[in-house]
């Protein structure tokens, strides 16, 4: 299977109450706050780092000290809740999960560049209910619950150019791994309509950053490839309520009837936005890799 279409993408969580809702957020934003400063820190210091897959899949010290303080800080405020993360895989059961990135953007935070957030969404009987992604360098909490979409405790609404000409599309499309698995000709031909049919591509090195940024208004659309539901799930309520729409791509092992934010393919789009060669493109990508 390859493309949700948008209607179906759109999951609202139904009968949960929205006071609830606003609690799991006021705790994820909490558990990200604590471990900010931190980490903020520690940015652009000597730091130990390590490998995962690959050379390119890095991880340092600070991610996995910064998910253990997160989950034990999430668990501590909600005992009936499990944490799955990035790098520490599950803890604790119980009805609600907590989606955990300590730092997407990794590779850019090990590196010097400011562009990492921490990423925390939570989801009840497959539906998200609240997320918080917080930008320590930027100085900006992006956050949602059933009530909306915040910046800083603000209202925030997306807000996209109508035509892809006049657009900002965020895309890391494409990376090695997707040369591995699209071909590198096929996949640098995909990337040269993009730079054409947008007013600009940008690569930032983080997908949960993107979409915030997306949310915000600050960006038009991104779009991407081989994510996990800790990079997202915070961010598509983000969008959503906002105002945006977020469309997944199923392919591979994840079923199209599964959840938005389990699926490994993602476009973005703020409001008032209509690309359809990008949704043409994604769906053929996703498509020719089922
Ligand atoms: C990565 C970033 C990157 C995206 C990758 C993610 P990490 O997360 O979000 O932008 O292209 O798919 O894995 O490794 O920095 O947490
Ligand atoms: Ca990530
Ligand atoms: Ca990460």
């Amino acid at each position: 299977m390859s493309q949700a279409t948008p209607e179906t993408s759109v999951e609202m969580p139904a009968g949960f109450d929205p006071e609830e809702s606003a609690q799991l957020r006021a705790v994820a934003i909490a558990a990200a706050m604590a471990v900010a400063p931190g980490l903020k820190a520690a940015f652009r210091s000597k730091m130990v780092v390590d490998f995962k897959n690959d050379l390119r899949d890095i991880v340092t010290e600070h991610d996995r000290a910064a998910e253990v303080a997160i989950t034990e800080h999430l668990l501590a405020a909600v005992p009936q809740s499990e944490v799955l993360g990035e790098e520490g895989g599950l803890r604790g059961s119980g009805p609600v999960r907590w989606y955990v990135d300590p730092i997407d953007g990794t590779a850019n935070f090990a590196r010097g560049l400011p562009n990492w957030c921490i990423s925390i969404g939570a989801v009840v009987d497959g539906q998200i209910v609240a997320g918080v992604i917080v930008d320590p360098m930027g100085g900006n909490v992006f956050s949602a619950d059933l009530r909306g979409a915040y910046l800083n405790d603000a209202p925030m609404r997306s807000n996209a150019a109508q035509e892809a000409r006049f657009a900002t599309l965020i895309s890391s499309y494409p990376a090695a791994r997707d040369f591995a698995a699209d071909g590198k000709a096929a996949a640098l031909e995909d990337f040269g309509q993009l730079v054409e049919g947008f007013s600009s591509v940008r690569r930032n090195g983080s997908a949960a950053l993107g979409l915030a940024h997306v949310a915000a208004g600050w960006a038009d659309a991104a779009a991407g490839f081989g994510i996990n539901a800790w990079d997202v799930t915070a961010a598509v309520l983000i969008l959503r309520q906002s105002g945006g729409r977020y469309l997944p791509f199923a392919y591979g092992q994840t079923p199209a009837a599964e959840p938005a934010f389990v699926h490994p393919g993602y476009i973005a789009i703020g409001g008032g936005g209509d690309y359809p060669f990008l949704s043409q493109t994604w769906a053929r990508i996703a498509a020719s890799r089922s």
